[in-house]
């Protein structure tokens, strides 16, 4: 049975995206909001979340307890939930999503851009970033120098990483060089471990720096192309269904 999500009608509408608490307080008292058929009167009356039906203006709003995005992340900004001073990922939503308890799944450097899924579904982001899962991540590198054939396979026989951060054996990783050259060359490389600057360390490990890190693709999930840094959008069933199962299968 679906469970009761009651809470005040204002709450809610401020959590849809509606307005601030004020505006939506200034909707209902100008007999916008109806609630079951019903015009309501009071921003403070209880509503079931779920099982209501709240329409502004005629439209029906739809209310889902469990929200995942994928966000195009931008150069510049915070993988954190929040932070004093400093733009964070949850800056670039609209505020209902950190109303709802969405949280960044895993993270990535304030200079890399590319896909990441902000959940509220906690057991999701467990999963995605959860090493026993080993749910493969895919990158795209621009490093400083140049990459051949003996760094496809130290990447494949797993590196080992000593630096000022500390040492670890990575496990093995599939590196692929799309453009080599003396100077400067590019790469996909795809891990199955998330540990602190993993594919920047991978990189400087075989002696070159990562200049430009982009990421790709998390398990079956691919960054949707049409999302330019900064973008987001709600994922679509589909690809919740495939990230879940494929963190299930693993
Ligand atoms: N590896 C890194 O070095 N940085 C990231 O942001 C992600 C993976």
């Amino acid at each position: 049975m679906a469970q009761k999500q009651r809470m005040r009608l204002d709450r809610l509408l401020c959590m849809l995206g509606e307005g601030t608490r004020t505006q939506v307080r200034e909707m209902v008292r100008a007999g916008l909001v109806t609630v079951d058929g019903q015009v309501a009167r009071d921003g403070g009356m209880q509503v079931d979340a779920q099982a209501s039906v709240v329409c502004v203006g005629g439209r029906a709003l739809s209310y889902k307890p469990v929200r995942h995005v994928m966000l195009n992340k931008p150069q510049g900004v915070l993988t954190a939930a929040r932070d004093g001073r400093q733009r964070t990922v949850m800056d670039l939503l609209p505020p209902m999503y950190a109303a709802m308890g969405c949280m960044p799944a895993g993270r990535l450097d304030k200079d890399t851009e590319g896909l990441l899924v902000i959940t509220s579904d906690g057991r999701l982001a467990h999963r995605i970033i959860s090493p026993r899962h080993e749910v493969g991540k895919v990158y795209w590198a621009r490093v400083d120098g140049p990459l051949e054939q003996a760094d496809v396979e130290a990447f494949a026989a797993g590196l080992h990483i000593c630096d000022g951060d500390g040492e670890f054996d990575a496990k093995p990783a599939h590196l692929v060089i799309e453009r080599a050259g003396s100077e400067e060359s590019e790469a996909r490389v795809r891990v199955t471990e998330g540990r602190y600057h993993q594919v920047k360390r991978m990189f400087a490990a075989r002696g070159v720096h990562v200049v430009a890190l982009r990421r790709l693709q998390i398990g079956a999930l691919a960054l949707d192309p049409a999302l330019a840094p900064g973008q987001w959008r709600e994922m679509t069933d589909e690809e919740v269904k495939r990230l879940t199962q494929e963190a299930d299968d693993a």
